[in-house]
C-alpha cells in the first residue's frame, strides 16, 4: 500500500499519517520529520536546508528526493508506505511515479486533507512539538499549561521556529503556488484523490481514511 497524504500547513498530515502508520503497519515517510532531524544533528544536509525551512520555502527538489529514495530503500519500507508532506510539487509528484515503477510499485490511494485557513492559523500557533520524539500535541487541545512535557517520552515540548504567523502565511503562499497544482496532477490521472474534510475531530478524519484506504 502506497498512499499519498496531501494537504495545506497544518491540514493534520502528520497527526493522521502517524496513526495510519501504526493501523496499516508501514512507515510514514514525513520529509518535513526527515528535515528537522537533520536540522537538529547539524548535518550539511539540515544547514541548507533550516535556510529555507525558517523563512516558510521549500526546499529544493533534489535534495528531497534524494531523503524519499533513501527512506524507499529501507527494508520496513518494502511493503509500502505513507507519504507525508511529500510530494509537494508537479516535479516531485513525477519523479514519485518513477521512483515507485524502479520497485514495480505504484499508488494506491490519495488523500486530501481540506481545511479552511482560519483553523490552520489557529491550528499551528497552538502547536507544541516534543523536541525528542517529534509527537505533536496542541495547546487548545491540552490548555498551555497542561502541554510543557510529552506524555510519551516526558521530553521538552517547543515551538516550531516556522509556525510564527509571517512565516505560516508564507507557508500557505507556497502551499497555493506550487503544492495545489500537484492536486491538480493527481486529478487527471488514474488513481483519484479523495477530498477528506479534515476540520473534524482527529477521529473521525481518521475513521474515513481509513475507510478510504480499504476500498
Ligand atoms: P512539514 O513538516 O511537512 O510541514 P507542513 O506541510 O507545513 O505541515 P505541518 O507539519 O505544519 O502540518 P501537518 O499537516 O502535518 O499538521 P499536524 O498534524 O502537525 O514541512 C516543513 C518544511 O520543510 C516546509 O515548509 C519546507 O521548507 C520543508 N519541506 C518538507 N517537505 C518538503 C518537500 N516535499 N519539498 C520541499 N520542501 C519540503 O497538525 C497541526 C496542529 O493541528 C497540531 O498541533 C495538531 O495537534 C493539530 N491537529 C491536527 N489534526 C487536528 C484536528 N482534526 N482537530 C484539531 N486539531 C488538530
Amino acid at each position: 500500500m502506497d498512499l499519498i497524504l496531501l494537504g495545506a500547513p497544518g491540514a493534520g498530515k502528520g497527526t493522521q499519517g502517524a496513526l495510519l502508520a501504526e493501523r496499516l503497519n508501514i512507515p510514514k515517510i514525513a520529509t518535513g520529520d526527515i528535515l528537522r532531524d537533520a536540522v537538529r544533528r547539524e548535518t550539511a544536509l539540515g544547514l541548507e536546508a533550516k535556510r529555507y525551512m525558517d523563512a516558510g520555502a521549500l526546499v529544493p527538489d533534489d535534495v528531497i528526493l534524494g531523503l524519499v529514495r533513501d527512506a524507499l530503500a529501507e527494508p520496513e519500507a518494502e511493503r509500502g508506505a505513507i507519504f507525508d508532506g511529500f510530494p509537494r510539487t508537479v516535479a516531485q509528484a513525477e519523479a514519485l511515479t518513477g521512483i515507485l515503477a524502479e520497485r514495480q510499485r505504484s499508488l494506491d490511494a490519495i488523500a486530501l486533507l481540506e481545511v479552511p485557513d482560519e483553523t490552520i492559523v489557529e491550528r499551528l500557533a497552538g502547536r507544541r512539538t516534543c523536541g525528542q520524539c517529534g509527537r505533536v500535541y496542541n495547546v487548545a487541545a491540552n490548555g498551555e499549561s497542561g502541554v510543557s512535557r510529552c506524555d510519551h517520552c516526558t521530553g521538552e515540548l517547543i515551538q516550531r521556529i516556522d509556525d510564527a504567523a509571517d512565516t505560516v502565511r508564507r507557508r500557505l503562499q507556497e502551499y497555493r503556488t506550487k503544492t495545489a497544482p500537484v492536486v491538480a496532477f493527481y486529478d487527471a490521472r488514474k488513481v483519484p484523490v479523495r477530498r477528506v474534510d479534515g476540520d473534524r475531530p482527529v477521529e473521525e478524519v481518521q475513521h474515513d481514511l481509513l475507510e478510504l484506504v480499504h476500498r
